[in-house]
Parts: C-alpha cells; sequence; structure tokens
C-alpha cells in the first residue's frame, strides 16, 4: 500500500529531538524554527513530559468516557488555573479542526440558529463545519458547502452589526492571531467591540486559539491582549507537545447535556497525561515570560536584517514579511542553514513558531542565517 498523496514534502527525514533541535537520519541538526506547524510547546522529548507519558502507559493508557478518569478533571483544573479560564468547562477532543467542530455544534445547540460571521483568510480546520468558516474554497467539497457562513473583513465592525442584525447568526469564530492566513490579527477595539456586539444579540463569540494559545503569544491565550471574555475558546497544538488533545472551554452560561457531544479517544489517559505535562513544565519554567523576553529580542534583532518589510504577531508566532515569495528562502534556510520555517497563505512571509522554550542564543542563529543568505 502506498501514502495517499496529500503532502507536499521536503526531503528531511527527522529521527530524533530534543528541545529546539532535530536530528535527521543522517545525524545533521536543525534548528526547529516551526515546531511541526506550531505543535512543539515545551520542547521535543521534555524529560518531564518523557517520564510523565512513558509511566502513564505502563499504568492505564486508555479507557472510554463511561468511566471515571480524574486525569481528566486534574488537566481542567491546571489548565483554568493557569490560563486565569477558571469559570469554563473544559470539553476534551483531539484536535483542533474537532474543538472548532465542537464549538460551533455547541453555538448552534444554544442558540438554535445556523449562519456563521468568520474572517477574510481564516484558517480553522478541515473537517465538516470547521472548514466551512476556512476561507480557502480549496479546500471545500461540495457536501460541506450545504453550511451557512459569511466572511467578513478584520476591523470592521460595522459589518459585523450588520450581518448579526440579520437575526439568524449562532456564532462569530475568529482566529487571536490568524495562522496559516499570515499573522493578521483584529484590534483590540475590534475584539471588545465584537464581544459587546455579540452579547447583546445572544450570538457566541468563539476564539479561536488553537495556534495562538498555550502560552504561545507571550500570555495564555492571545485574545487576551484584549480584555475580553469569549463564550468559547479552542485550543490544541502546543496543549499536548505532540500528543493529540484538542479541548473547547465553555462558559458556564452553556449548559451540558448528556449525549450532547462525544468521542471515544478524546480526553483519554495518555492525551491527559501529556496535557498535564505540557501545563505544569509551562509553569514551573517560566515559560511564557520566557516567550515575552525572547520576543523583544526577536524584535531587536530582526531590525537589523535587511530586505524585511514586516514582522507580524505577537509572542513566538510570528511572520516575517518580505516583498518577495519565501518559498526559495525557505529552502535555502532548511537545506543551506538545517533550520526549520513556516510558510502561510501569504506567501511573502515566513512563519516563526518556535518551541516556547527557545532562547536568544537560537534567535541569533536564526538572524545569522537569514543575514548570510540575504546579503
Ligand atoms: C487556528 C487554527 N485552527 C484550527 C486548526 C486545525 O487544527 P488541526 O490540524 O489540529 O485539526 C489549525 C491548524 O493549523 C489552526 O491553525
Amino acid at each position: 500500500m502506498e501514502l495517499f498523496d496529500v503532502y507536499p514534502l521536503y526531503n528531511v527525514t527527522p529521527v530524533k529531538a530534543e528541545g529546539v533541535y532535530v536530528w535527521d537520519e543522517n545525524d545533521t541538526k536543525y534548528l526547529d524554527f516551526y515546531g511541526g506547524h506550531g505543535v512543539i510547546s515545551i520542547g521535543h522529548s521534555h524529560p518531564d513530559y518523557v517520564k510523565s507519558l512513558s509511566g502513564q502507559l505502563t499504568k492505564i493508557g486508555f479507557y472510554s468516557n463511561s468511566i471515571v478518569n480524574p486525569l481528566q478533571q486534574e488537566l481542567a483544573y491546571k489548565l483554568g488555573k493557569l490560563s486565569g479560564c477558571e469559570n469554563y468547562n473544559l470539553f476534551l477532543c483531539n484536535s483542533g479542526a474537532e474543538a472548532n467542530e465542537n464549538a460551533l455544534k455547541m453555538a448552534s445547540f444554544d442558540t438554535g440558529k445556523s449562519r456563521i460571521i468568520s474572517f477574510n483568510n481564516a484558517f480553522h480546520g478541515r473537517t465538516s463545519a470547521a472548514v466551512v468558516v476556512t476561507d480557502n474554497p480549496s479546500i471545500n467539497a461540495p457536501i460541506n458547502l450545504q453550511q451557512k457562513v459569511t466572511f467578513l473583513p478584520l476591523n470592521d465592525i460595522e459589518l459585523v452589526i450588520h450581518e448579526i442584525g440579520k437575526g439568524d447568526v449562532a456564532a462569530v469564530i475568529i482566529e487571536g492571531i490568524q495562522g496559516v492566513g499570515g499573522l493578521d490579527e483584529g484590534t483590540k477595539e475590534f475584539f471588545q467591540q465584537l464581544q459587546e456586539i455579540c452579547n447583546k444579540n445572544s450570538v457566541l463569540l468563539i476564539l479561536d486559539e488553537v495556534q495562538s494559545g498555550y502560552g504561545r503569544s507571550g500570555k495564555f491565550f492571545a485574545f487576551q491582549y484584549h480584555n475580553i471574555q469569549p463564550d468559547m475558546i479552542t485550543t490544541a497544538k502546543g496543549m499536548g507537545n505532540g500528543f493529540p488533545i484538542g479541548g473547547v472551554l465553555i462558559a458556564d452560561k452553556i449548559k451540558a447535556k448528556y449525549g450532547m457531544l462525544g468521542t471515544t479517544f478524546g480526553g483519554n489517559h495518555l492525551a491527559c497525561a501529556a496535557g498535564i505535562s505540557v501545563l505544569d513544565v509551562m509553569e514551573k519554567e517560566h515559560l511564557m515570560q520566557n516567550v515575552q523576553e525572547v520576543y523583544g529580542y526577536f524584535l531587536q534583532e530582526i531590525a537589523t536584517v535587511p530586505k524585511i518589510k514586516k514582522v507580524k504577531g505577537k509572542g513566538l508566532m510570528l511572520g516575517v514579511e518580505f516583498d518577495f515569495e519565501v518559498g526559495e528562502l525557505r529552502k535555502k534556510l532548511i537545506f543551506d542553514k538545517h533550520i526549520f520555517t513556516g510558510g502561510a497563505n501569504n506567501k511573502n512571509l515566513l512563519r516563526i513558531l518556535p518551541p516556547l522554550s527557545a532562547k536568544k542564543e537560537h534567535v541569533d542563529i536564526f538572524i545569522n542565517a537569514l543575514k548570510e543568505i540575504l546579503g
């Protein structure tokens, strides 16, 4: 059997990883400034994480959601505490798309409505409702198009008010900071107005923090820069440091009913052990503070690199924009300098998503490599 060929691949085969580095089968060492799509939060193969997951595996790896699993409660408690979102309830699932799918479904259950407002260039995943609210017709199949979505430009509150005024909107979904699209984001004022207008009209506000959450922006969730309290917050990527886990944080006013949501694998023992370990390490190693410090240093150093048009994003969720397409630059970074970076819908933008444990010395390696390539 061959693999279903949907991924264009770089010809690199990582076989081992530690901290911010990965090694290929020839023992070539790469600096990981992409974290496998922003997934690696506490660093590759963190010793506490390895100990916690392997220890859990020797006890119990999985049982279904029809029994008591205290690890789920521990995860919810620690997540509430570290994120400052103690007033929410947690539904556990397995991925970012699934988190958004469940949040959108909950919004529709709760409001009895079905139209969703999303934003230009948004990415929310590839499943049924999540892909509909993703602004990319080429990944929507005819079967997806039965659901109702309206895409609006970021930061135009009048258009949001106009659409919500039609009375059929269940939810507004927005990324804390756009990831795949290219690091654009709503202004503080826009987020605050969104919350206000949603509250006034009983429309639910869903913050997709799948990529921008878990400390990546320097705060636990990127929306926390704007002093708002969304109705639902979705999370995945950094939550498990590579172990598949996702979650929806659901405001207390939205009531649960048996059977409303469900999953076989979501919240299993191994996933919870991974999730708990991530939170413990984030707290113990002050990773959010580290992100803020390294971000400040990154901004200072990137200003010394030629040919850069703009730096977007926050914390260690960054986009470096040029006035040329970065495909060749990314290749040179990987194959000549042994540094992983990412791309975006915006072809002129290099996406930087290192582990949250990256240090200034790693920024130096990246900056020097960029300077050497760009001349
Ligand atoms: C903001 C955002 N939401 C949702 C998703 C989908 O997550 P997953 O690939 O885990 O389904 C992604 C993935 O890149 C994302 O960046």
